[in-house]
C-alpha cells in the first residue's frame, strides 16, 4: 500500500472508475456519494452501473482493503491526502453547466480543510469552463476552511479523458495525464499519484487544464461531424465515406479515429461539453459558428435513417420497425442523448410500429420515453417479422448476426445502419437490402 490516501468525491464514472484504478495502484482510496445504498453496495463489491470489467475491479479494490465507499464528505477528505472533485456538471436549459454539486462539493472539502492541521491538495476532475476552480472552488475553499491556497493546501485541475465502454483500460492505461495547478507543489503531489502511470505527462495552470478537456471534446465532436458531413455528400457520388475515410485518415497529420460516419455522437459528454462552451462563449460576447454548426449536423444526422427508409424502401408507415441498440454506443448501459430517441420518436411519428432491443440499455431507455415502443428479449427476437431493421448501435451481440438471421427470421431483410455494422458487398450478395448514411444505397 502506498502512503498517499485519496478521496474521490463523486461516483459516477469518473469518480468510481478513477477510483478503482488508483486502488488498483496500491492507494488507500475512498468514493463518496449523497446515496447510501450505492456506498454500501460499494463496500460490498457491488457497482451502480454496467461497464465493462468494472465489477472484477471494484470487487478486486475492495477484497484488497485498499476500495471504500462512503456517504461522508467531510470525514474522508480529514483522512486523506488529496481530494479528487468527480461531481456531475449537467447542462442547464440555456445549455452552460450546472456548478452546484461543484459548489457543494467545495463547501464541503473547505470545513473539512478548517479542522486539518496537514498540507492537502484539492484537485478538481469534473468537466468545468475555465476559470472555475480558481474563481469558484479557490474562493469557496478558503472562505470554509480559513486557510490559504499555496500555504495551507494546494489546488489542481486534472482533466478526465475516459470513454465510456473503455473507461477501465483508459484510466488504468491513460495516453496522457494533463494536470494544471495553482503551483508547483500542488502540480509534483498531483504528478506523485500518477508516478506508476506510464504515459506522456503536461503541467500547465489551472485555466489551461480546463481548456484541454473542452478543446480535446469539441475537436473529437467536430471531427465525428465533419464525417457526417462528408457521408451526407458522399451518397451523392455514391462514395462510401467509411472505404474514403480510410485514405483520409493515413495522413499522420490527420488520423483515422473517431471519423466514423453515422447518427451522430450521443452521451453525457459531448453534447452537454459543446453546448457550454458555446453557452460561455455567446455570454462574453462571441458568436461561436463551428460549435452551433456541430450542434446542428448533430441534430438532423439520425433522422437521415428515416429519410433513408422513405426514400428507398417504401417508408415507415404501419412497418414492423426492428430498433437495434439503444444505448448511445456499445459496451455502456448509459442513454444520455442517445441517438436512439429521436430515431424511434421519428419512427413512431411517422406512424411506425416499433420493436427495441438493447444488451443493457432497455431499462434505462424505457426512463427516457413513454412512447409506445414494445421492448424484445434478444436482437434475434426484435427481427421477428420486422419490415426494416435500424441499427443505432454496433454491439458485439448485433455483428455476430448473420445475413441468414436477417433472411430467416424477418418479412423484408432490409437493414438500415446508423453505425456500419456489416460489409455491405457480403450482405448485398447474400439478398439483404443493405442501406446506410454515407454509402452508395441502391
Ligand atoms: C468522450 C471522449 O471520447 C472521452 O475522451 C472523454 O473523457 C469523455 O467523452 C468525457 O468527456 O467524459 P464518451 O462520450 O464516453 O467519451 O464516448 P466516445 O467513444 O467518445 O463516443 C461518443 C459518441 O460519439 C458516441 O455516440 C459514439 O457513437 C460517437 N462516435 C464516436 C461516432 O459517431 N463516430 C466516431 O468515429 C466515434
Amino acid at each position: 500500500m502506498k502512503d498517499i490516501k485519496i478521496t474521490m468525491i463523486g461516483m459516477g464514472y469518473v469518480g468510481l472508475v478513477t477510483g478503482a484504478a488508483f486502488a488498483k495502484h496500491g492507494f488507500d482510496t475512498t468514493c463518496t456519494t449523497r446515496t447510501p445504498e450505492k456506498a454500501e453496495n460499494l463496500n460490498k463489491g457491488i457497482t451502480p452501473f454496467y461497464e465493462p470489467g468494472l465489477d472484477e475491479l471494484v470487487k478486486e479494490g475492495v477484497d484488497s482493503g485498499l476500495f471504500h465507499g462512503s456517504t461522508d464528505n467531510k470525514s474522508c477528505v480529514k483522512k486523506g491526502d488529496i481530494t479528487f472533485i468527480c461531481v456531475g456538471t449537467p447542462s442547464l436549459p440555456d445549455g452552460g453547466i450546472d456548478l452546484s454539486h461543484v459548489k457543494k462539493t467545495a463547501c464541503d472539502i473547505g470545513e473539512a480543510l478548517a479542522d486539518l492541521d496537514r498540507y492537502h491538495v484539492v484537485v478538481a476532475k469534473s468537466t468545468i469552463i475555465p476559470s472555475t476552480t480558481d474563481s469558484l472552488i479557490l474562493p469557496l475553499l478558503e472562505e470554509k476552511s480559513k486557510k490559504k491556497v499555496g500555504k495551507d493546501f494546494g489546488l489542481c485541475m486534472n482533466p478526465e479523458f475516459l470513454r465510456e465502454g473503455a473507461a477501465l483500460h483508459d484510466s488504468l492505461y491513460p495516453d496522457r495525464i494533463v494536470v494544471g495547478g495553482y503551483d508547483q507543489r500542488s502540480i509534483d503531489t498531483v504528478m506523485n499519484v500518477y508516478s506508476g502511470f506510464d504515459c506522456p505527462k503536461f503541467e500547465c495552470d489551472l485555466r489551461t487544464a480546463e481548456m484541454i478537456k473542452y478543446a480535446a471534446n469539441c475537436l473529437l465532436a467536430t471531427k465525428i461531424t465533419f464525417a457526417n458531413e462528408l457521408a451526407n455528400i458522399c451518397e451523392f457520388f455514391g462514395v462510401d465515406v467509411y472505404e474514403m475515410m480510410k485514405g483520409v485518415g493515413l495522413d499522420f497529420r490527420i488520423n483515422p479515429a473517431f471519423l466514423n460516419a453515422g447518427v451522430g455522437f450521443g452521451g453525457s459528454c459531448f453534447p452537454k461539453d459543446v453546448n457550454a462552451i458555446t453557452a460561455v462563449a455567446k455570454s462574453k460576447g462571441y458568436q461561436p459558428r463551428i460549435m452551433n454548426a456541430i450542434l446542428e449536423v448533430n441534430e438532423t444526422q439520425p433522422l437521415r435513417i428515416i429519410e433513408l427508409a422513405e426514400n428507398k424502401v417504401q417508408g415507415v408507415k404501419n412497418k414492423r420497425i426492428a430498433l437495434l441498440g439503444l444505448s448511445f454506443k456499445p459496451d455502456t448501459d448509459d442513454v444520455r442523448f442517445t441517438r436512439a430517441l429521436p430515431i424511434a420518436e421519428a419512427l413512431i411519428e411517422k406512424g411506425a410500429e416499433v420493436v427495441a432491443y438493447d444488451p443493457k440499455a432497455i431499462d434505462n431507455f424505457k426512463e427516457l420515453t413513454d412512447k409506445p415502443i414494445t421492448y424484445a428479449a434478444s436482437a434475434k427476437d426484435a427481427l421477428r417479422d420486422a419490415d426494416i431493421c435500424v441499427i443505432q448501435s454496433d454491439w458485439d451481440e448485433f455483428k455476430a448476426l448473420k445475413p441468414q438471421d436477417f433472411k430467416e427470421l424477418m418479412k423484408t431483410p432490409i437493414i438500415i445502419d446508423g453505425r456500419r455494422t456489416y460489409d455491405p458487398m457480403q450482405m448485398i450478395q447474400e439478398g439483404i437490402t443493405y442501406l446506410g448514411i454515407g454509402w452508395k444505397n441502391p
